[in-house]
């Protein structure tokens, strides 16, 4: 008896994902609506920071966006969800976070075994072109010139401020400048991605004096300025990316029937293509 020929592996160029098998790939999302139920606290991932994001977003991208041993580039890192989820998939990736304290945190949660190996964590500001040259150094260090995936969650301008420092786009001072520094780190990325790779950058919006702000938008704008390519815009519940707000959901209810608007359930993964030809 013969057995059926195996067919060769078939994959995008920037993916892992066999497309003889495609069916099979069933928890890879391509629907542009995100509806999670919870955050996945397994694997090393607590809700320990007000502001990062749920781990499935980190997953999700690196599935569809790369391939094992990749490397992701994240220059807002935070309490360090991408990195975490890049040792669980066997990405390398490449964080930088302003805080201090935060980097020693974050550094203490990744096995070292591969921290400064295929995780590396440096403190410093995004928007600062000396950061930009010791991420170059730190890629060249394992044996690349770019990053294959750029992950960008900056602070949503000022509806958290995460710290004291000047630099920090949460301290802002109106958004004409957040978004003008948000546009340097896009610079900065798009300068340290591998052609024809993605970006995926998470945001949402805000309301300001009774007008909401379509942060997200204004955001993508700078990323097209930067000289991204818009790929997609995905909408994700926050629900469970909540801390229990109890009693409060009655009054915003309250508020929002009086004022006359939404309240936010929702925020952005907005995907971005760099051309092929660097351009
Ligand atoms: C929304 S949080 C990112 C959360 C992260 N995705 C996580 O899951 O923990 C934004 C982070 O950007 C950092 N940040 C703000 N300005 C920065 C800058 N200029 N350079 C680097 N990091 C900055 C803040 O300290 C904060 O930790």
């Amino acid at each position: 008896m013969t057995s059926e020929p195996q067919k060769p592996l078939k994959t995008p160029p920037y993916s892992d994902i066999d497309l003889n098998r495609w069916r099979e790939y069933d928890h890879v999302l391509t629907d542009s609506l995100w509806l999670m139920e919870s955050r996945d606290r397994t694997g090393g991932h607590q809700l320990d920071y007000h502001g990062n994001f749920i781990p499935q977003i980190a997953a999700q991208t690196y599935l569809r966006y790369t391939k094992e041993n990749d490397i992701i580039l994240d220059l807002f890192l935070g309490s360090g969800t991408s990195a975490i989820e890049a040792a669980r998939l066997k990405r390398r990736l490449v964080g930088v976070e302003l805080k201090p304290d935060l980097v020693e945190y974050v550094r203490d949660k990744i096995s070292p075994t591969l921290l400064d190996d295929r995780i590396h964590i440096l403190q410093g500001d995004s928007t600062n072109e000396e950061t930009a040259t010791r991420v170059r150094k730190t890629l060249a260090s394992m044996d690349a010139e770019h990053a294959q995936l750029l992950v960008l969650h900056p602070p949503y301008h000022d509806i958290i401020s995460f710290s004291d420092d000047p630099a920090d786009l949460s301290n802002s001072s109106n958004l004409e400048n957040f978004l003008n520094l948000f546009e340097t780190v896009a610079r900065h990325g798009f300068g340290l991605l591998e052609p024809g790779r993605f970006a995926a950058l998470v945001i949402g919006d805000k309301y300001t004096k009774g007008e909401l702000i379509p942060l997200g938008f204004y955001c993508l704008e700078r990323m097209q300025r930067a000289g991204f390519r818009t790929k997609a815009i995905v909408v994700k519940n926050i629900t469970g990316n909540e801390r229990g707000k109890g009693q409060d959901s009655n009054l915003w209810r309250y508020r929002a029937l009086t004022w006359g608007f939404y309240i936010f359930k929702h925020e952005y993964i907005i995907i971005f293509q760099k051309p092929a030809n660097g351009a």
